[in-house]
């Protein structure tokens, strides 16, 4: 008995992935009804970057609005099995509110650590609102994990980060499904990497379907820093990481290993973009897809909108777009908008619109 109904199949990530993950009876079947997220076609996209076709896998579309609740789903569900009361997260911000919202659903204590000075106000009002605990320490995301590890050897508290296994299994579902709605793997897949567990989960599920013959290929994994936090590209440790993508504010990425396993098998390539790239990107995915998210998810596509033409010509793509941008609405502001401020009444609006039509 599951405790969330999507219109049809089976219900959540335990559900519908159960045989592909390290689950048994004794797991609880929990879920908010993650995954199932929408793939949609991104024609303006295509034309742009010159590829035949790219899909966009709405991972923002997830109950916290970010792929982090697949993982989650995993992880939350094994630390219950194994008789956790509570959990701990160091986050940029999407881990806290999942880890949040799990956490209240099924009756546990949350904490989580966050770098005090840069984090989206969505983010901590999703954390806040669940009831966990916030722990804002004075400094970054890669100082937060490293306390986080440490006290959760030492405490009756269960890790609920991409480090936690179980986490990295709930998130390469995602690959599993984008296999399941195309019928094969795309030519090439790009997301953003921060902590790298996404990559590294993605070219795991790819590589699961592969095997066991249910695609016929593993796409190129194109992975997308952000270039003031981009030691996957550097090769070296970013002391002071500085990007207006919060959420891959990240110098020191957990998964490194397995980040750049996914780059070398694949053929693929981890690249660095700059802030104003995606930025760019950011706003044509709102104004020409339709889609908002969050600017981390916007480097996956800045990414791919950098890669050489020549190379994208006769292919399909997947970006994943990662987040939501109601998370992060206070960068709305740096759009130069043109909010009209009239009277109330007829006439002005009228003429207001004429003005625009014309
Ligand atoms: C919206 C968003 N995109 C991308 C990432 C990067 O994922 P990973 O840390 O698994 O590389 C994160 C991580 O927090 C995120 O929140």
């Amino acid at each position: 008995m599951t405790d969330a109904r999507p219109p049809a199949g089976p219900s959540g990530v335990l559900e519908r992935y159960a045989e592909w993950l390290p689950i048994s009876d004794a797991t609880p079947r929990i879920s908010l009804g993650e995954g199932s997220t929408p793939l949609v076609r991104a024609d303006a996209l295509a034309r742009r970057c010159g590829a035949a076709e790219v899909w966009l896998k709405l991972e923002m579309c997830n109950p916290t609005a970010s792929f982090k609740d697949r993982g989650m789903v995993v992880a939350v569900a094994k630390a219950i099995e194994q008789g956790a009361t509570a959990v701990l997260c160091a986050s940029t911000g999407n881990t806290s509110a999942s880890a949040a919202a799990y956490a209240a659903r099924c009756g546990l204590r949350a904490f989580v650590l966050v770098p005090g000075a840069k984090i989206a106000q969505g983010k901590l009002a999703q954390a806040i609102a669940h009831g966990a605990r916030v722990l804002a320490i004075d400094g970054s995301f890669d100082d937060a994990l490293c306390i986080a590890r440490e006290v959760t050897e030492e405490l009756p508290v269960a890790l609920v980060n991409s480090v936690n296994p179980y986490r990295i299994a709930g998130q390469k579902t995602a690959a599993m499904e984008i296999v399941d709605s195309l019928g094969d793997a795309p030519d090439l897949h790009c997301l953003p990497v921060g902590n790298a567990g996404n990559i590294t989960a993605y070219w795991q599920g790819f590589s699961e379907y592969f095997h066991a013959e249910r695609a016929s290929r593993r796409p190129r994994m194109l992975g997308v820093q952000a270039a003031g936090a981009a030691p996957l590209v550097s090769g070296k440790v970013v002391e002071q990481p500085e990007t207006v993508a919060t959420a891959i504010r990240i110098g020191n990425p957990a998964s490194w290993d397995g980040a750049v396993a996914a780059r070398d098998a694949s053929g693929g390539a981890i690249v660095a973009v700059e802030d104003a790239q995606i930025l760019e990107a950011w706003q044509l995915l709102a104004s020409e897809e339709g889609v908002f998210c969050e600017p981390a998810s916007a480097a996956s596509v800045a990414g791919l909108l950098n890669a050489d033409p020549s190379e994208l010509a006769g292919k399909q793509v997947v970006c994943t777009i990662t987040g939501h941008g109601l998370k992060d609405a206070e960068l709305v502001e740096q759009i130069d908008s043109d909010m009209i401020r009239l009277s109330a009444d007829y006439g002005a609006v009228a003429s207001a619109l004429m003005e625009g039509l014309s």
